[in-house]
Order: C-alpha cells, then sequence, then structure tokens
C-alpha cells in the first residue's frame, strides 16, 4: 500500500516536472506563460504543513466550493524528499514551497503556501433545528473542521434526515486540535479515556426518531471524547444507530463498538469510515448497501 502510495507521488511529481520543463509542447496540461498566469484568478492557501495529505486536499476543495469556485480540481504535491510515508503521508516541511497546490481552472495555476495566519477560518454553516422526528432518520454529528459535516450533510439530503451537530461548550481553537504538538487539548483528552468535554446547549429530543446517525472525526485512531459524551447522555431505545466517521486514513476501527457500550441502548450497525474527500455518489452508494 505505501509502495503504491509512493509511486504515485513519484508519477505525480514526474508529471508536474515534465509540465513545468516542457510548457505547451509536451502534450500535456498547457502550463499558462507569465503574462497569462497574470490574469489568473489567486487563492491564498492555507498553511497544509502537517496535515494528512487527502485532508489537505479536501481542505481546499471545501474552501474552494465555499467561495463559489466548484468544478475545480486541486492536485496537492509536495517536495518527495520530504515525504515520510512513516508519517502516514503527511505533507512534511518547513519550507512553505514544500508543498505547492495547483487548482485547474481551465488552465493550471500554481500556488504557493502561505503561513497559518493567512488561513481563511472555517465558518460553521446553519444547522437545521430538530425536535423529535416523528419517524425520520436524524444525523447526529461532531465535526472540527468541516469534513464529517460534510459527510453528515450529504446523509440527511439523501435520507431528508434532520441534522444536529454536537457543539463543544468549549470550542476547538487551531491549537486545541494541532495534532503536531503532543500536548495539544485534543490528543490530551484522546489520552484521557474518562475525558467528557461538555456539549453546549439544549439535549435533542430523540424519541421521534427511529433511525439515527452518528459522525465524528478520527482523533488519535479512537472517536473524539465528546462522542462518549453524547452517547452517554442519551437514550437510544430501539433507534437504529448507524456510526460514520472521517479520517485521513485511519479506519472507523473499534469506535463504533465502543460507542455502543458506553449509550448501553439501541440498535447499533456496523459503521463507515469515509476520506475527508467523500463525494455524495460514495455516501450515496453506502446508504443504499444499508438497505440490502
Ligand atoms: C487531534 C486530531 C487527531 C487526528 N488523528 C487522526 C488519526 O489517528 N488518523 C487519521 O487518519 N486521521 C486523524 N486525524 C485527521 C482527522 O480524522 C480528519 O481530518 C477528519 O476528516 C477531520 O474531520 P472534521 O473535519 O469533521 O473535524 C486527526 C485530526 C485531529 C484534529
Amino acid at each position: 500500500m505505501k509502495r503504491t502510495i509512493r509511486l504515485v507521488i513519484m508519477i505525480m511529481g514526474l508529471v508536474m516536472l515534465l509540465a513545468a520543463c516542457g510548457g505547451k509542447e509536451n502534450g500535456g496540461t498547457p502550463t499558462p506563460t507569465e503574462s497569462e498566469k497574470k490574469d489568473l484568478p489567486t487563492y491564498t492557501v492555507p498553511d497544509l504543513r502537517g496535515m494528512y495529505y487527502g485532508d489537505a486536499v479536501s481542505k481546499v476543495r471545501q474552501e474552494l466550493e465555499r467561495a463559489g469556485l466548484t468544478n475545480v480540481s486541486v492536485v496537492c504535491i509536495w517536495d518527495p524528499t520530504n515525504y515520510d510515508p512513516a508519517m502516514n503521508a503527511k505533507i512534511m516541511g518547513s519550507n512553505p514551497e514544500a508543498g505547492t497546490v495547483l487548482m485547474d481552472l481551465g488552465a493550471p495555476i500554481t500556488l504557493e503556501l502561505y503561513a497559518a495566519e493567512a488561513a481563511p477560518e472555517f465558518v460553521s454553516p446553519t444547522v437545521t433545528p430538530a425536535t423529535g422526528g416523528e419517524g425520520k432518520a436524524l444525523v447526529v454529528y461532531f465535526s472540527a473542521t468541516g469534513n464529517t459535516r460534510n459527510v453528515a450533510e450529504m446523509i440527511a439530503e439523501i435520507e431528508n434526515a434532520d441534522t444536529w451537530e454536537i457543539i463543544p461548550e468549549q470550542p476547538y481553537s487551531k491549537e486545541d486540535i494541532n495534532y503536531q504538538d503532543y500536548n495539544c487539548r485534543a490528543l490530551k483528552e484522546q489520552n484521557d479515556k474518562s475525558a467528557r468535554p461538555a456539549i453546549a446547549g439544549e439535549k435533542i429530543d430523540l424519541s421521534g426518531y427511529t433511525k439515527i446517525y452518528i459522525g465524528y472525526p478520527i482523533w488519535a485512531t479512537q472517536e473524539p471524547r465528546i462522542m462518549d459524551t453524547f452517547v452517554e447522555a442519551y437514550d437510544f431505545g430501539t433507534a437504529t444507530v448507524i456510526p460514520f466517521c472521517t479520517s485521513g486514513s485511519s479506519g472507523i476501527g473499534s469506535t463504533g463498538t465502543r460507542l455502543a457500550t458506553l449509550a448501553g441502548s439501541g440498535d447499533w450497525k456496523a459503521g463507515k469510515r469515509f476520506p475527508g474527500s467523500a463525494t455524495e455518489e460514495d455516501v450515496r452508494k453506502w446508504i443504499e448497501s444499508l438497505q440490502q
């Protein structure tokens, strides 16, 4: 697997090198000239260093979509000498140019990585209020950087379900979830199985819901502790409960069974892991497979 990833990266690097050297003559994607480049749209990319590769791509894609730039393909490459497979395909390096993001908006655009302070903040979208579903499905989720929220919203769209976001009483700052720092709040919580970060706001009335999806990111190969807070606070009765998660590369592992045990109620099904870049088709296929 790692070999395949390395091979893909090497091929990508080679393709980039050829594109850079050959320009329009190489028969590949045309490289804009310096004067053409001036007319191309620009985009300030947040600092992607240290992120998992798939997350970096999906983060950029999400931000572009929010800016109204849909139909954009994002290719993320980095200096292969800085690529360490043991680090699980993270973008490495202290040189901002170690990672280059290309936006294909008809013509390829080379973007440089900027320091973190230039990164736009994520804006939380409005959440459908949910009170007693009367047979409807419900999608409950926690999302720190938007990936799980995206999948949750796709499920809700397909299932015509209500959504309810688990919002921490003490919001997670960028530093809190900076998992390069072993002392960051999120990793400290993950290392303490008894940690139960508080959830903000009123409790939700689960009584009318017969099918409940529960979504979360994977943090240090487990469910974030706030998910433990959530499942312990509710009686799921006989509702069907379906966990799902997003991650850089880790699987859903035993997070679903752990949540089921902590909940002590509900008919829990096997869960599903999605990459941060999951598409509506991926989600639809999964939901269809649940009905078989
Ligand atoms: C504190 C922390 C720990 C993480 N640990 C892992 C991990 O062990 N394995 C993995 O594949 N991804 C890991 N990730 C990446 C997230 O699972 C991934 O970015 C996820 O899609 C984020 O979902 P969200 O945008 O809904 O918060 C971690 C992220 C954070 C913030």
